[in-house]
């Protein structure tokens, strides 16, 4: 494989091995100078567990393998074969030493309506994690997710409950294994796919629309304190195709290591009926007066953050 140097949004994205990358709905952890993709592995529609990629570069990524797999011969087990899997994030507890995985989960043979949070934990990042349970945390749904460590290591689950329409956060335990009874809604606009970050002390977070795989505008909020109030600053995609997200949806905002005020925004661009054909937009995050932006890129690289 020909080394790549730049991205190319919406484009095949071979790995070290030539294969088009398999970790859809991703999340990223930076760890002792490596950033390692976590996303769902996906056949033509099935769910097959959580794919981990790593990279040293952001442009060139080793598969690392399957990070959780579906448990094979237990049709009852919360993460039988026939599950889905989405939305990945995993962060690494300096306390205990365990990296912990959150996902969305839900049960085989039950579509999308268990709306469970999932837990699996590993001593190493790439894994294999053992899966540790699901639940609907403090006793509300959850479905789309993100995971967000602040500063000083307070961890917090951001996910779409109550049917999608209420977007929750809700503080992890000091182990990241549980929810908290922190625990608030911050709006309730029937949004999904949340991405948070936090720039100049300020919070931002990104959520999409609620149409399934068919791309939708998103939009950006911000606050001061991560338990609001939080106010809409509308879409932060900009120019042409912005009113779908560039015909994708948001799955994690990442900031980029050793790079003040560099962010990258993360989105699928879903095929539904091919979803391991789906395609990664990844765009720098601008900031103006306006707030946090994104402009459709044919092609970057990391020195785009230089100017
Ligand atoms: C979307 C959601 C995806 C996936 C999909 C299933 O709304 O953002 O993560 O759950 O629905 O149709």
């Amino acid at each position: 494989m020909e080394e790549l140097r730049s991205f190319r949004p919406g484009a095949i994205w071979p790995d070290s091995s030539g294969a088009h990358i398999n970790a859809h709905g991703g999340g990223m952890l930076y760890q002792d100078g490596r950033y390692y993709w976590f996303g769902e592995k996906r056949a033509a529609r099935r769910s097959e567990g959580i794919n981990v990629y790593s990279s040293g570069d952001l442009y060139n990524w080793q598969y690392e393998g399957v990070a959780l797999e579906p448990v094979e011969g237990d049709a009852d087990h919360e993460i039988a074969w026939g599950c889905v899997m989405e939305r990945p994030k995993v962060v690494f507890n300096e306390g205990t030493g365990k990296y912990v995985m959150w996902f969305h989960l839900e049960l085989r043979g039950k579509g999308y309506s268990a709306a469970r949070a999932a837990v699996a934990v590993s001593d190493t990042a790439t894994g294999p994690y053992k899966f540790v349970k699901s639940f609907r945390p403090n006793g509300n749904m959850s479905r789309d997710m993100t995971l967000f460590k602040d500063e000083g290591g307070a961890v917090y689950h951001v996910f779409a409950s109550r049917d999608n329409f209420d977007m929750r956060i809700c503080q992890l335990s000091d182990d990241y294994l549980s929810p908290t009874d922190r625990d608030v809604v911050i709006h309730s606009d029937h949004r999904e796919a949340p991405a948070l970050f936090k720039h100049g002390g300020k919070y931002y977070l990104i959520t999409s629309a609620c149409s399934g795989w068919r791309a939708n505008e998103a939009r950006a909020d911000t606050a001061d304190s991560i338990w609001g109030p939080w106010s809409s600053e509308g879409n932060p995609a900009r120019g042409p195709e912005a009113e779908t997200t560039f015909g994708s949806q948001s799955t994690h905002v990442l900031p980029v290591a050793g790079r003040e005020g560099a962010f990258i925004f993360m989105a699928d661009r879903w095929k539904g009926h091919d979803l391991i054909d789906s395609r990664y937009i990844w765009l720098p995050v601008q900031f103006d007066d306006g707030g946090a932006f994104v402009e459709w890129v044919e092609e970057w690289d990391l020195s785009w953050f230089d100017k």
